[in-house]
């Protein structure tokens, strides 16, 4: 019965997405750069990446101007240049800080914790069901809020016209540490992230990707909007079957359809969208962005090209697969799930979610 909605989510998806054509504009991140290494990539040592260079836009500029002020004219510029149909935006992408569930899955070891204890709630000392952030995932968000603080001071950086943030716990609560207590230059957006489903993280069959209700998402960040036609229970999670990276890919270009030509879209060209390793990984490859794996907590601007195309959508759906998993403890110290006396993986869910 599930797969059904998954395969109507997907097969919508398609006909919105194929009409936005999006690449990523290289030249102005190191994150852009083949030579940058993901795995040691610190945004706060570097500006955020961002390449110390010239613009043509300079020669229209007051003097003395930071390099953050610099890009943003030029952005600016690209998209008073350019045609109606293409818009240029820059969207800082954060990944949540640690959750109990990356701890979960350093302690068991990848393989056991795919095919047993990601299935499970939690353990007798930890809840990774929509997991809450560690307190080093608190303390990755703070460095965030930090950095962000220290961009706006010293690089006059303007920062994001609009803020969306996954419906999971982990990036609410990284969001709500981010971009709370900012002393936000003067006319900018005020800090209300729109709470959006399909910048959830890839839907497995891990307990760790189901979301809470609406009800409770509100009860925890009031003011907070949450985007039109959000269900009130989870109806993408069920614990049997998986989105494969396809099915997400066409839900990423939905998402990011969702965010581009709006009205005053060209004018408000600085998103943030507070996501997951997964599904930043998907918005990736929808932007035609070279892989960038973020660490727990890592945020990363990217220039987006976006052009609207008049090639006509087809719908088409992308099925979901099932996933296997063990009843009990897998056989450790294996690459591979290995269920213990080779009894075979079930599809059967072991818990609910939380
Ligand atoms: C950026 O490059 C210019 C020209 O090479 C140099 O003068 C300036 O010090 C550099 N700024 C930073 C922050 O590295
Ligand atoms: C439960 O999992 C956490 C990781 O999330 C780990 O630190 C803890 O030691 C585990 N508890 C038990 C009793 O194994
Ligand atoms: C949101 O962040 C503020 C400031 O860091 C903190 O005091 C508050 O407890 C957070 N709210 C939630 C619901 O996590």
């Amino acid at each position: 019965m599930k797969l059904s909605l998954g395969s109507a989510l997907v097969g919508l998806a398609v006909a919105q997405a194929s009409t936005v054509k999006y690449s990523a504009v290289t030249g102005y991140f190191l994150q852009d750069e083949d030579s940058t290494d993901a795995s040691t990539f610190d945004y706060t040592a570097e500006n955020f990446g961002l390449i110390n260079r010239t613009y043509p836009a300079d020669k229209h500029n007051k003097k003395h101007l930071t390099q953050w002020e610099r890009f943003y004219h030029q952005v600016s510029r690209f998209n008073e240049e350019s045609p109606k149909h293409v818009e240029y935006k820059v969207l800082f992408l954060g990944r949540h800080g640690e959750g109990w569930h990356n701890a979960a899955e350093t302690y068991y070891g990848t393989p056991a914790w795919n095919c047993y204890w990601a299935e499970l709630d939690g353990n007798s000392t930890a809840t990774w069901a929509d997991a809450s952030l560690t307190e080093n995932g608190i303390s990755q968000a703070l460095t965030a809020n930090a950095f962000w603080q220290k961009e706006i001071n010293e690089q006059r950086i303007h920062t994001p016209d609009h803020y969306y943030v996954s419906p999971l716990t982990r990036t609410l609560q990284t969001a709500n540490l981010t971009f709370t207590g900012l002393d936000l230059p003067k006319g900018s957006a005020i800090f209300k992230p729109t709470i959006k489903e399909l910048f959830r993280e890839g839907i497995s069959i891990h307990t760790c990707d189901h979301r809470r209700s609406r009800s409770y998402i509100h009860e925890m960040f009031p003011s907070w909007p949450i985007e039109k036609g959000f269900s009130e229970e989870d109806e993408l999670w069920n614990g049997v079957l998986a989105e494969t990276s396809g099915a997400q890919d066409i839900r990423s270009a939905t998402a990011l359809g969702q965010v581009f030509f709006g009205s005053s879209s060209k004018k408000e060209s600085f998103v943030s969208i507070t996501s997951h390793s997964g599904e930043i990984s998907s918005i990736l490859r929808v932007l035609g962005h070279r892989t960038f794996k973020l660490n727990t907590g890592a945020v990363i601007p990217v220039l987006v090209r976006a052009e609207k195309t008049d090639k006509k959508a087809t719908a088409t759906s992308v099925p979901w697969t099932a996933e296997p998993h063990c009843t009990e403890p897998p056989v450790s110290s294996v690459s591979a799930c290995v269920c213990p006396s080779s009894a075979a993986p079930v599809t059967t869910p072991l818990a609910t979610g939380f």
